[in-house]
């Protein structure tokens, strides 16, 4: 896992606790940002996890929603009304029912190529990050059982940390990288914020995704993680010297931000930690 702080962990009896810590935590940090700064930039993740925090987040009336920025950690590239959308699922669950302004709802587009999409939403990112200290102020995430997060699967040119022409496990050019590196403001400039996916082994293949550098700058990620499907993966992202390129989660680690990961019993079982 890359330098980063060491993660907090959370486990709770199940689906609704986990939804309900969620919440509370997004509440905190959402006041916290907009009195600070004046706004609350978040990135909301997509499958199915996040579902049920996102119906209990659009009964809070606690936060001024007029002043929250939201975009998606990832996307697949579908139609905006498909049920394989991350957008719809939380437009159905949360940004159709609270007052966020529409102009500061950003959906990656889809109606477009996956490399165009990308271009736009890296551009779409460095407009709404505020200028003087680009980061989110929340990333949320879920992980699939291979330890995906976001649509960063395992062997991603993405983990390399390198530039495109780094061949991942290639014999010319030696091992992968154990992490990736500690992402400082300076290159923000220079960095990607979002990249084109064509090959996700998760289907639809075609995706856009936030890049491990710009999730990183976060000042606070929050993997959300429930079910027995996602035992190992949570044991081999948390309790594993795993490279990042087998178990992409492990990419993720804030330089300077918290790490706080909400799973229930059944994912954290095999953690041997307390129930909260
Ligand atoms: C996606 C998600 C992906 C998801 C994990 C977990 O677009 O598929 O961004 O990273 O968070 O696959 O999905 P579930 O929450 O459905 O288990």
């Amino acid at each position: 896992m890359v330098s980063g702080r060491a993660p907090e962990i959370w486990i709770g009896e199940d689906g609704e606790a986990l939804a309900r810590e969620g919440v509370r935590r997004f509440v905190d940090v959402a006041r916290r940002s907009i009195a600070a700064r004046g706004r609350f930039v978040v990135a909301l993740a997509g499958g199915n996890t996040p579902r049920r925090l996102y119906q209990l987040l659009s009964h809070v009336d606690s936060i001024d929603w007029s002043r929250v920025h939201v975009c998606f950690s990832d996307e697949r590239m579908v139609a905006a009304d498909s049920s394989d959308s991350n957008f719809k699922m939380a437009h159905d669950s949360l940004l159709g029912v609270v007052s966020i302004p529409p102009g500061q709802i950003h959906a990656i587009p889809t109606a477009m190529s996956v490399d165009e999409a990308a271009l736009r939403y890296d551009q779409t990112l460095r407009e709404i990050l505020p200028k003087n200290e680009p980061r989110l102020d929340l990333a949320l995430l879920g992980m699939g059982a291979d330890g995906h997060t976001a649509s960063i699967f395992p062997g991603s040119r993405l983990l390399a940390g390198v530039d495109d022409d780094f061949l991942l496990d290639d014999p010319e050019t030696g091992p992968l990288r154990s992490d990736v590196p500690t992402p400082s403001l300076d290159s923000f400039s220079s960095e990607r914020l979002c990249a084109p996916i064509y090959d996700a082994p998760k289907p639809p293949r075609e995706r856009v995704t936030m890049t491990p550098y710009v999730l990183n700058l976060a000042r606070q990620v929050i993997v959300l993680v429930a079910g027995d499907d996602k035992v190992a993966a949570v044991s081999a992202a948390l309790e594993s010297d795993a490279r990042v390129a087998e178990i992409p989660i492990r990419a993720i680690a804030p330089a300077t931000g918290e790490l706080v990961w909400l799973l229930d019993r059944k994912a954290g079982r095999a953690l041997g930690r307390p129930m909260r």
